[in-house]
């Protein structure tokens, strides 16, 4: 389903560069995926007949996909949501909405809209697996398998897989757009390329140390790298930290503190790491009584 170069104004073409799965692709691979789950759990069903499947679906990116997977399924299946936030500050997911349903002993299948890093569901399936359910296994709709940094995950069931392009539709967002278009596209340049949004900011210290910077006309970025701090033996990462701010101007990283003894510890052991670790790299820990003083030395400072 070609969108028409010439649309106009109210159409998608003027957004989207084009379709990479129109909406009877969807349907067509969401189909395969719910015959090849009902197989493999069918014998699960006609053991006990109170059985169901736990689907967990994280939001809110994944609703379309589960909400059409469900259906197509021949099974019985429960439906629970999650909401996570990126790995942030703390180099690990935050739950921001937990399960409402216990899944021990249950067979838990993960319905996600797309891997990218991995980061994100590596956290998640570790979260999960401490509740002990019988099975784990997982669902996308989307692999980007070419971006992994997480490489043992249990997904059993893929609809597509796409190179290295941001895609959109069918849950996927870019800024809170396009969830809802019937399918997956590739946006138009002009679009990605538009002005960077004022990130979103997680902590009310952040915004605040963010309007010191703006009033000291210092630029700044938002949680702009993920640093690897942690790997196994087999080369996944385990502990990842993203400081709060870059200042480009400064090539100097910030991250934020309180007074708080154990956030505090872990800030200065993970600050410590990124040191080490990342000889090159500058990284300021701070404390919020520390703001304004960092904010006029910098404005005083000549930018190199
Ligand atoms: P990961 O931790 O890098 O695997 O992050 C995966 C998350 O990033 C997804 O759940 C999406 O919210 C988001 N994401 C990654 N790639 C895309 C994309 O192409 N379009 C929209 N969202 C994306
Ligand atoms: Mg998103």
């Amino acid at each position: 389903m070609p969108v028409s170069e010439a649309a106009g104004p109210g159409e998608w073409g003027a957004e989207i560069a084009r379709v990479l799965f129109d909406e009877a692709a969807i349907r067509q691979r969401v189909q395969e995926l719910a015959a090849a789950i009902t197989a493999d759990y069918l014998p699960c069903w006609q053991q006990d007949p109170r059985w169901r499947l736990s689907l967990v679906s994280v939001l809110r990116g994944a609703v379309f996909f589960v909400a059409d997977l469900a259906r197509a399924l021949r099974v019985p299946a429960a439906i629970d949501f999650m909401a996570v936030s990126a790995y942030g500050d703390t180099g690990r997911v935050r739950i921001l909405k937990d399960l409402e349903d216990d899944i021990q002993d249950r067979d838990v299948l993960v319905v996600e809209d797309i891997i990218d890093t991995g980061l994100t569901l590596g956290y998640l399936l570790s979260q999960l697996r401490a509740r002990k359910p019988r099975s784990l296994a997982v669902a996308t709709l989307i692999d980007r398998a070419g971006m992994r940094l997480v490489h043992d995950l249990p997904v059993r069931y893929t609809g597509f897989e796409i190179g290295n392009t941001f895609v959109v539709g069918y849950g996927l967002d870019f800024r809170e757009r396009y969830r809802n278009l019937p399918f997956i596209g590739v946006l138009r340049e002009e679009v990605m390329d538009e002005a960077p949004e004022r990130p979103r900011l997680a902590h009310p210290s952040e915004e605040e140390f963010a309007r010191l910077l703006d009033f000291y006309r210092i630029r700044w970025e938002y949680e702009p790298r993920t640093f690897v701090l942690l790997e196994d033996e087999a080369g996944q990462v385990k502990v990842g930290f993203s400081p709060d701010f870059y200042l480009p101007d400064f090539d100097l990283y910030v991250e934020l503190t309180t007074k708080k003894p154990h956030l505090m510890n872990r800030k200065l052991r993970q600050v410590e790491a990124l040191r080490q670790q990342y000889p090159g790299v500058q990284i300021e820990l701070l404390d919020r009584a520390d703001f304004e003083i960092l904010a006029r030395k910098l404005q005083a400072r000549e930018r190199p």
